[in-house]
């Protein structure tokens, strides 16, 4: 089975198998006016359309994209897609004044969600995460980082890992499942927090590594929920269990998660929001990607991530949604990569490729996908525009008009297309 994807304007992207950092992560190849052909959902060519008929002959299919822009389907590698409910009047409550913690330790936040997640069959679960990922897919998200952790209890992570491991046997987007028992602290271990990191190290942790539905583990680490010492113990077994490891690192407080992370060869240090100058130091000498979330600072109307920083001292840089429904609801990679340009100050081609490449490491796939390579996966999107640059400067609406996803249209015209 063969695609050709015909009469862009521009096929723009990132190249390599690894991370690119500092300079050389706004150094993104653009062709001009040519095709890409996908063979047995792989990319098979990249160039000029005469070379491309004189060697290949007659694609199965063509898909023409009037003079549109072609870049590698967008990498998210920060996502909370599982959860049931909405906290709408929580957000209501931070525009009057209160913060995010003072709800949480009001008893919302983080366990609302479990609460109402608890509740929810499996059948209600799967049905809000699908809904979710045709999302995702329409703005242009062929892959994604999938966290479980609005159970906090074993049957409820479990429940959650098993939502994510059907929809991706279902969905077109490819999820790469995260444990995230380690969330929160649930209300039933509020008055003592040492036995529920007991609990997890002794009891969940282990039996989810059994059930093979993981790839990965993370820790809130976070002042009021789990300190340095005990994400310490949280991860200390994730090796034996053959988990990466990801941790929500100097997000509302400088606690050094970002050392820790790089400490523990973790894949990646996400949100960074406060990180100190020798978490940055400690990141630039590593290969742990910094995947930054702007939508969680937009949100929550606190400070940036300091981009500029941690891509000028060579740190490795990544992009998220951190799609979740307290502090970043939206499934929008176009709205992050506005915000990581306008609000954090990096260049349109920086923040290309920190959503596709650089995003692809953070998961682990950097070989794999984010980028418009022969033998690549054949993960694509085509704009409704001629350059790259029309993702940010035409702001706030979906930029994307067809998706191709191992090598097959999934969305066509801006419509998510059934089984062609
Ligand atoms: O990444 N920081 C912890 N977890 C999420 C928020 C989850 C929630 O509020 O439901 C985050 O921001
Ligand atoms: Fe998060």
């Amino acid at each position: 089975m063969s695609l050709l994807i015909r009469g862009a304007h521009q096929v723009a992207t990132p190249t390599g198998s690894g991370a690119r950092r500092g300079p050389e992560l706004a150094a993104l190849t653009v062709y001009p006016d040519a095709v890409v052909l996908c063979k047995n959902g792989r990319i098979a060519f990249v160039g000029e359309e005469a070379e491309q008929r004189n060697r290949f002959g007659e694609p199965d299919e063509i898909l023409e994209t009037d003079g549109g822009c072609v870049l590698p389907g967008f990498v998210d590698p920060h996502t909370h897609p599982v959860w049931a409910g909405s906290r709408e009047d929580e957000f209501d409550r931070r525009l009057r004044g209160e913060t995010y913690m003072d709800i949480a330790r009001s008893g919302g936040g983080i366990n609302s969600t479990v609460r109402a997640t608890r509740a929810a069959s499996s059948e209600e679960l799967l049905a809000a995460t699908l809904k979710r990922l045709d999302r995702f897919l329409e703005y242009g998200t062929t892959t994604i980082e999938a966290k479980s952790g609005y159970g906090l209890d074993l049957e409820t992570e479990l429940r959650m890992l098993e939502v994510i491991r059907d929809a991706n046997s279902v969905h077109p987007i490819d999820l790469h499942p995260t444990c995230l028992a380690a969330h929160e602290i649930p209300p039933e271990y509020r008055d003592d927090r040492e036995a529920w990191v007991k609990r997890l190290v002794d009891e969940i942790h282990p039996e989810i590594a059994r059930s093979g539905l993981a790839e990965a583990v993370d820790v809130f680490c976070e002042e009021g929920v789990f300190d340095l010492q005990q994400t310490r113990r949280l991860l200390a077994d994730a090796n034996s269990f053959g988990w990466r490891i990801h941790l929500h690192a100097d997000e509302l407080t400088p606690l050094g998660g970002a050392e820790l992370a790089v400490e523990f060869d973790a894949l990646s240090a996400d949100h960074l929001m406060c990180i100190t100058p020798k978490g940055i130091a400690a990141l630039a000498r590593s290969e742990t990607v910094s995947v930054l979330l702007p939508g969680t600072s937009f949100f929550l109307r606190s400070a940036w991530a300091p981009a500029r920083a941690l891509v000028d001292a060579n740190c490795v840089v990544a992009l998220a949604t951190d799609c979740n429904p307290g502090s970043s609801p939206t499934e929008s990679m176009p709205m992050i990569l506005a915000l990581a340009t306008l609000g954090m100050g990096l260049g349109v081609a920086e923040a290309v490729a920190a959503s596709t490449l650089n995003a692809a490491a953070a998961i682990g796939r950097a070989d794999e996908i984010g980028s418009i390579e022969v033998g690549k996966s054949a993960d694509l999107i085509i704009l409704d525009a001629p350059t790259y640059q029309h993702l940010v400067y035409h702001f706030g609406l979906n930029p994307v008009r067809h998706v191709i996803k191992g090598g097959r249209v999934v969305v066509r015209d801006g419509l998510l297309t059934a089984e062609e």
